[in-house]
């Protein structure tokens, strides 16, 4: 029997539990998971590449059915040397929605083989946004339950609190 395989593409600066989440659910559909995490020079990135892909190792507990890479450039070239159809997005609110619309169209535009499924994001985790996470973290705000421990630790070593 043939293996179903998805990406789950993001920046992941940090992972946080709403990322964890998706992850988990997916491999209810899922056999296995490649976790691709951007690596983009222009952006301005809280933790390197390297910090984020070892957060996100870390933070799954060396699953086995799980993969974390980087990747750059496009990302349907990067499914086509995975050699993997499926890209996995979680959708937390109506806001997310358009700009997902967008990046859904525009890879399959790019690649008609490509499929994009969005799981729509738990209840407890539609607020967390990575980038409020490193807000709150920056502005010395207590991220405890938002992230796994070990990116709350990493955090807490980036922005001592007082
Ligand atoms: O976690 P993010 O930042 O919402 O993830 C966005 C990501 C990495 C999936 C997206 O920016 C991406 O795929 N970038 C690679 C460049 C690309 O393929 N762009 C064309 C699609 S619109």
């Amino acid at each position: 029997m043939p293996s179903r395989i998805a990406l789950y593409p993001g920046s992941f600066d940090p992972p946080t539990h709403g990322h964890l989440s998706i992850i988990q659910r997916g491999l209810r559909i899922f056999d296995g998971l490649i976790v691709a995490v951007l690596q983009n020079p222009a952006k301005d990135a809280l933790f390197t590449v390297e910090e984020r892909v070892a957060l996100m190792r870390e933070a799954l507990k060396n699953d086995p059915r799980v993969v974390v890479k980087t990747f750059s450039g496009l990302l349907v070239k990067f499914a086509e040397q995975q050699k993997i159809n499926t890209i996995l997005r979680g959708l937390r609110a109506v806001s997310d929605f358009e700009y997902e619309f967008q990046m859904a169209n525009m890879n399959r535009k790019l690649d008609r083989s490509i499929e994009t499924l969005f799981m729509m994001t738990g209840e407890d985790y539609f607020y967390i946004s990575s980038r409020f996470v490193r807000d709150v973290a920056r502005l010395g705000g207590d991220v405890a339950g938002l992230v796994p421990p070990n990116v709350l630790e990493a955090l807490s070593k980036r922005f001592p609190r007082t």
